[in-house]
């Protein structure tokens, strides 16, 4: 089964391919902070430390709120993507302008 890591917390969880980071969190009783849940205010921003390829593609509004330099530093919106397999390992992080 596909597993997410919470690097900043030690968690891990196992999961259902297709299953969203946001339910993972939920399920990991992690600490990712959700606002609007619809890819429009940025307040889910996690940096994928690896398994950026294990994740679905970014979304239309993932790529209209995440800034070119987020897109860089391989940032998502939890709240927009799915694991799909493997493994990935991710961390809360902060807005980069
Ligand atoms: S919770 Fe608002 S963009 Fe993800």
């Amino acid at each position: 089964m596909p597993v997410v890591i919470f690097e900043d917390e030690e968690k891990s969880v196992e999961v259902e391919a297709g299953t969203s980071i946001q339910d993972a969190n939920d399920k990991a009783d992690a600490n990712i902070p959700f606002g609007c849940t619809q890819g429009e205010c940025g307040t889910c921003l996690i940096e994928v430390l690896s398994g950026m390829e294990n994740l679905t593609p970014i979304t239309e509004d993932e790529d209209m709120t995440l800034s070119a330099e987020e897109k860089a530093a391989n940032y998502r919106l939890a709240c927009q993507c799915k694991i799909t397999g493997g493994e990935i390992k991710i961390q809360p992080t902060d807005e980069i302008f």
